[in-house]
């Protein structure tokens, strides 16, 4: 059938979507670049954004997990005040809102229907400004929100959002920068040009499955949980790699931040746990590399994952060296991929995992 055309030689939309993130980024960098090749956003969606006292970012599963890096994005690069509430959670325990809100739902389908509900309330109800970031134009969230932002990342079959996932994380960025910019910030770095970078980043690790899939191999071949840490921006990316080891191997996984863990979880490390560090953060590679002994010295097997300049030895992987906003772009790919390979070796349906539906429609 024509989603079998799709697909081409691929074995699996995962994989396909996996491979095509680097053409996503450049993608986005085109599409959001003006005739002075100069990143922009739409001038409405820029005032919305400059008006606004406080964004509140709106979202489910790698949605949200996506929306806790343009927190940081909004707050270091536009100075804007930024809230990133769960969509399910958000209609009956809605914090108090500031002045002059802009609500900001990031949804791959703009279909999720927890997110509608909020976009209803606050939109329909109470007023407030809406802005969508979809891949999908069109969808409800699109259609119903005063503004969109597109993700340009062409179709996501597979259950597991992947490439959406770097898209909105691109996205966020060019908007905060934008913002940033317009509201008379001043950068040391021109983020055209490390996207591109990150693009590159994003392509060598896609070059570099064999090694993705021993690791899979050598860390999750017969584990029945795994842990996933980091600081700072690799804690956000490490709830994203155990979300995906979920849904697609059934492993049981959580991301943790490295500091969380010896507030309870650190009782869960036995002989042989598998504990995936990511190290890409200057400022907390010492911190997060301490909670690395700390999990080691309890019987864990660490797997180390490192950006270049900041590798040492005995760690497992290295990613190339990235802009530090935008590790997130590049550090996902091999726990997508990590996780894409344990999957096939249980022998698990990597597009349709059970239990799940590519969009939740209902409440
Ligand atoms: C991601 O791998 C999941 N399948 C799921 O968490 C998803 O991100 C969530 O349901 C939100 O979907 P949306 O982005 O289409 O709103």
């Amino acid at each position: 059938d024509a989603s079998d055309i799709e697909k081409g030689t691929y074995p699996h939309y995962m994989l396909k979507e996996m491979d095509e993130q680097p053409s996503v980024v450049r993608k986005i960098i085109q599409e959001y670049s003006n005739g002075d090749d100069e990143l922009t956003i739409d001038d409405n969606i820029l005032e919305a954004l400059k008006q606004a006292d406080r964004l509140y970012i709106i979202a489910a599963g790698t949605s949200y997990h996506a929306g806790l890096i343009g927190k940081q994005y909004f707050e270091k690069m536009a100075g804007i005040p930024v809230e990133v509430h769960i969509s399910s959670e958000f209609g009956y325990n809605m914090p108090l809102l500031s002045e002059k809100p802009l609500f900001i739902f990031i949804s791959q389908s703009g279909e999720t229907a927890d997110s509608r509900q909020v976009l209803v309330k606050v939109k329909e109800e109470m007023g407030h400004p809406a802005l969508t970031i979809t891949n999908v134009p069109g969808s409800t969230l699109s259609r119903e929100a005063d503004y969109t932002l597109l993700l340009h990342a062409g179709p996501e079959i597979a259950v597991a959002s992947t490439k959406a996932y770097v898209a909105q994380v691109a996205v966020l960025s060019i908007a905060a920068y934008v913002a940033g910019k317009s509201l008379g910030k001043e950068f040391d770095f021109d983020l055209k040009q490390e996207l591109g970078i990150a693009a590159n980043g994003i392509q060598t690790m896609i070059d570099r499955k064999d090694e993705l899939e021993q690791i899979a191999e050598d860390y999750l071949k017969i584990a029945r949980n795994a842990f996933f840490i980091g600081r700072n921006l690799d804690f956000y990316v490490s709830l994203e790699g155990a979300l995906k080891l979920k849904e697609i191997s059934y492993i049981q996984a959580e991301g943790f931040a490295g500091g969380e863990l010896k507030h309870g979880t650190i009782a869960l490390i036995e002989d042989g746990t598998p504990v995936f560090a990511l190290v890409t953060q200057e400022h907390v590679s010492l911190n997060i590399r301490g909670n690395v002994k700390e999990v080691v010295a309890r019987g864990a097997d660490a797997c180390i994952i490192s950006m270049q300049g900041m590798e040492e030895e005995g760690d497992r992987f290295v990613i190339p060296t990235t802009h530090p906003l935008l590790t997130p772009l590049v550090s996902v790919v091999p726990l997508q991929l990590i996780s894409y390979y344990a999957a096939l070796h249980r022998r698990c349906d990597v597009d349709k995992p059970r239990n799940l539906a590519k969009s939740v429609t209902v409440e």
